[in-house]
């Protein structure tokens, strides 16, 4: 049974022990449909763990485009061309993106008006792409470097844990 985090208020404690937990709910997939129950948790763990947020999830790259993944949250845009939105521009420059006001960011899609600010990490394995993490909160300039490494460190491995399915990289080959 899944116990919701008891944070200490120790911030580099408590993302200790939410990087570990995700470790945790990371298991062998052996099929696509295993690494859709882990990304579910994923996501699940981060909406749960990041105060202030109203979006968590993935975006995985099939070759052309970015298709929504497994997410908490409003509905969302099913397709990310890499030349829209923050999605595309983390994915197409392979990099993070803290986003402090959307606003501001040309070419943003606002899946939901309650968005203002984001925070997107590429899944990079080897430099290839697989996909995104992406963060929304209803608050401006929620995203710090903290997060941005937080949750670069989660995608360092879950980028792993997707690595031999021939399903999610079959562009790679
Ligand atoms: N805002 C994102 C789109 C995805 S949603 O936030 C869930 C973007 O500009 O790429």
């Amino acid at each position: 049974m899944y116990t919701a985090f008891s944070k200490t208020g120790n911030i580099k404690e408590d993302d200790r022990a939410f990087i570990e937990a995700c470790r945790l709910y990371i298991e062998d997939a052996h099929s696509v449909f295993g690494h859709i129950s882990n990304l579910s948790n994923i996501a699940a763990l981060i909406y749960d763990y990041l105060d202030d947020i109203n979006w968590a999830g993935f975006y995985l790259f099939d070759g052309e485009k970015l298709v929504l993944g497994p997410f908490q949250g409003e509905p969302a845009c099913t397709r990310i061309l890499l030349t829209r939105g923050v999605c595309g521009a983390a994915a197409r420059e392979k990099k993070t993106l803290v986003v402090e006001d959307v606003e501001k960011f040309p070419g943003h899609i606002a899946c939901s008006s309650a968005s203002k600010s984001e925070l997107v990490v590429p899944l990079l394995l080897d430099g290839n792409l697989l996909g995104v993490i992406d963060i929304d909160s209803p608050s401006v300039g929620r995203f710090s470097d903290r997060e941005a490494r937080l949750i670069e460190e989660l995608s360092s491995f879950v980028s792993h844990s997707l690595a031999n399915d021939w399903v999610l990289n079959y562009h790679l080959n």
